[in-house]
């Protein structure tokens, strides 16, 4: 295993534990996991539009086996910890910092997600025991919960050792993220030094899709443009509301190099400081921090981004030693190659920051997990 300044970090890998899959299975509307005749493996089925195409199926023949089955298969890798350090050591990753896919709780009912925040971060916290020094958690939130429930299950992982922040959609309580009912939670979170993952999910209302998408153009859309668009918003959102100068500690990890924030990160400036409405209100004042310098100051960025044009950008608008690679594990199996072997995945996002810094340089090193054992703390097993 490489030394500590050398290790290699997943930082955006996802798990599911068994009562999580349990859940979903239960389900009859989206998130939901279904089993269909004579497919292997069970779906898991997320999407608005991938729930287009299960009402299709649904109310299709019953005898006809479906070629085009919705959503993606749920293989072992969703929830075998075994399958993880399997994926892990097959692609020389020291440490991965786990956590639960989209959409997390957002769907549970208030009075049970306490209780179900509770059962999915111990199962996390258990995980990660199992392979000390490998795994750390970035744990999950019941959203839909009361205030005080919510507050509290941010008591109980902030006494989980292996817990290092929060994984987080964009949704917050209903009215995204800068919604000022979120700011108790922001400030508890930052506190207590729990960095926010925040992770797409909802993307954009589908109409922006066109009526050829759901027949013709696979995940490519909603997953390629909607989820970094989603992220995008989001924080521009948040930057707008100030919540990044009314909570000063707060640090947020954004995945997919956080969208398509620092290629737009001038507009937004630019758009701000000509925008007389703000002007009038007294909102841009000169004493006023930048977008670019949230970005250099409270914003990780990912390295999830498969290409060193993108990774240049987000190198260019957080800083070197903000960024942090990840492999967005399970997600993304190679289609033509054993699932057991090589996934694209890392070779990308690996080969992009080589590409983009260096190979073996010590800012590629830094990248590959360097940065992430520093800020998230990774070390210490004691
Ligand atoms: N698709 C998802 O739904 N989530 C991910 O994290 C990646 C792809
Ligand atoms: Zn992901």
């Amino acid at each position: 295993m490489s030394s500590l300044d050398s290790k290699v970090v997943d930082i955006h890998t996802h798990m599911y534990p068994p009562a999580y899959v349990e859940l979903l299975e239960s389900r009859k509307t989206i998130p939901l996991i279904r089993r269909f005749a004579g497919a292997k493996d069970p779906r898991y089925i997320i999407l608005p539009a991938e729930a287009e195409a299960l009402d299709k199926i649904t109310t299709s023949d019953p005898n006809t086996v479906p070629t085009n089955l919705p959503g993606r298969p749920v293989t072992t890798h969703y929830s075998s910890l075994t399958q993880k350090l399997h994926f892990m050591d097959t692609h020389g990753i020291d440490i991965s910092v786990i956590s639960l896919a989209n959409p997390w709780l957002d769907f549970v009912p208030s009075e049970t997600a306490g209780e179900t925040a509770k059962s999915v971060n111990s199962a996390f916290s258990e995980m990660c025991s199992t392979a000390p020094g490998r795994l750390f958690f970035f744990a999950t939130l019941p959203l839909t919960a009361p205030p005080e429930t919510l507050l509290a299950a941010i008591g109980h992982i902030k006494g989980l050792k292996y817990c290092r922040g929060v994984i987080l959609g964009t949704s917050g309580l209903g009215k995204g993220l800068d919604d000022a009912a979120l700011i108790p939670v922001f400030r508890a979170l930052a506190a207590n030094k729990l960095t926010i993952f925040l992770h797409p999910h909802y993307g954009l209302p589908s109409e922006v899709w066109g009526p050829r998408a759901t027949e013709e153009y696979g995940h490519v859309l909603p997953l390629a443009l909607g989820f970094p668009m989603e992220t995008t918003i989001a924080v521009a959102r948040m930057y707008l509301a100030g919540v990044f100068d009314t909570v000063p500690d707060l640090r947020m990890l954004l995945a997919h190099s956080g969208g398509t924030l620092p290629f737009l990160a001038g507009r937004i400036e630019s758009c701000i400081v000509h925008d007389g409405h703000l002007v009038r209100e007294g909102k841009v004042k000169s004493t006023r921090r930048t977008i670019w310098q949230v970005l250099k100051e409270q914003v990780y960025l990912d390295a999830v981004i498969y290409s060193d044009v993108g990774l240049k950008a987000a190198i260019d608008a957080s800083g070197v030693d903000r960024l942090m690679f990840g492999t967005d594990h399970p997600f993304f199996p190679p289609l033509n190659s054993d699932e057991q072997g090589e996934w694209e995945s890392m070779t990308w996002n690996k080969e992009s920051v080589s590409k983009a810094l260096g190979a073996d340089s010590e800012a590629a090193k830094a990248v590959m997990g360097g940065n992430a054992v520093e800020v998230l703390k990774l070390y210490g097993d004691d």
